[in-house]
């Protein structure tokens, strides 16, 4: 099987088993999950739960096993997603190739919407029937990444770099946390499902961080120069709204060797540490070049 159809099968057992987890029922607050489905079963690209279910069978168990901890983080990303869209964060009004979730339910149910999806993923974790130490280090990982330490200390330097010119070091700080922290969590959870030991462990989040940034940085390019219909949301956003990204940090031609130098340092983690590397190097690549 290639990589792109095994790809394409990943992402349909994600699909279908986030539907079954955030399952709609006759509830008084039905509206709430129907507002929580609508952002997570937009079709994003599903890179990170497809991460771990990769990093869980690059470790020798099935990555099956890992399915519920990959839905849990797509959980996580999808309300870091309608938080970031927020008028009082990004003010973006598309997001997924559709109107954001503040511009389909009102402001105070995005809110709502972000917040129980990040409950939900917690809970997801906790419910997923891998052994209590696998569940306890599994929420730690999570927690870490979104928190003070990954998500939400990144966006805060993020909104306050806003207007100023940062040194190369907040940019890159900034960017690690927002976004890496969690690709990272997704490829350690996978090893974590698998009950690999720590050499694979700190294997996984080296890979997790190159790709995470190279992801970001491409994310800032395309934000530049890509286009809203291929990517489904905003472009030129951040120059306009005075962000300070590593495209005006560095100029576009520094940018693309930063994301193939990240990309090949992951690619050479993978080689190096897995047995099957295949689907980690050919997705390190792919993401490398990504027009959405
Ligand atoms: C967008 O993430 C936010 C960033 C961290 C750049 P993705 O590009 O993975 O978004 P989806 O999940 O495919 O919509
Ligand atoms: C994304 O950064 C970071 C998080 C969502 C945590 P951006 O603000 O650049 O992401 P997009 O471009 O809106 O997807
Ligand atoms: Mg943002
Ligand atoms: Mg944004
Ligand atoms: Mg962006």
């Amino acid at each position: 099987m290639n990589n792109e159809t095994l790809y394409n099968i990943r992402r349909e057992m994600l699909e279908s088993r986030l539907d079954t987890l955030c399952r709609e029922r006759e509830v008084p607050q039905k509206r709430l999950l129907e507002a929580m489905r609508y952002s997570l079963l937009a079709g994003g690209k599903r890179i990170r739960p497809i991460l771990t279910m990769e990093f869980c069978a690059a470790c020798g168990a099935a990555a099956e096993l890992a399915l519920d901890l990959g839905c849990a983080v797509e959980m996580l990303h999808t309300y870091s997603l309608i938080h970031d869209d927020l008028p009082c964060m990004d003010n973006d009004d598309l997001r997924r190739g559709k109107p954001t979730s503040h511009k389909m339910y009102g402001e105070w149910m995005a809110l709502l919407a972000g917040d129980a999806l990040q409950a939900e993923a917690f809970y997801t974790i906790a419910d997923c029937g891998l052994h209590s130490a696998q569940i306890m280090e599994a929420l730690k990982i999570l927690a870490h990444a979104a928190g003070h330490r990954g998500i939400c200390g990144g966006q805060l330097l993020d909104l306050d770099g806003v207007g100023k010119e940062l040194t190369a070091s907040e940019v890159f700080t900034t960017h690690a946390m927002k976004t890496a922290a969690l690709i990272e969590a997704a490829c350690e959870l996978g090893c974590v499902a698998a009950d690999a030991g720590i050499y694979q462990r700190e294997a996984a989040k080296r890979y997790g961080q190159a790709v995470g940034l190279a992801f970001q940085i491409r994310d800032d390019i395309l934000d530049y120069e890509g286009s809203a219909e291929a990517l489904g949301k905003s472009v030129g956003k951040d120059e306009k709204s005075g962000k300070f990204t590593f495209v005006n940090l560095f100029g576009l031609e520094r940018c693309h060797e930063l994301v193939r130098e990240n990309t090949d340092e992951a690619v050479t983690v993978a080689a190096e540490t897995f047995e099957n590397p295949d689907f980690l190097i050919w997705l390190a690549n792919k993401l490398a070049g990504r027009n959405n």
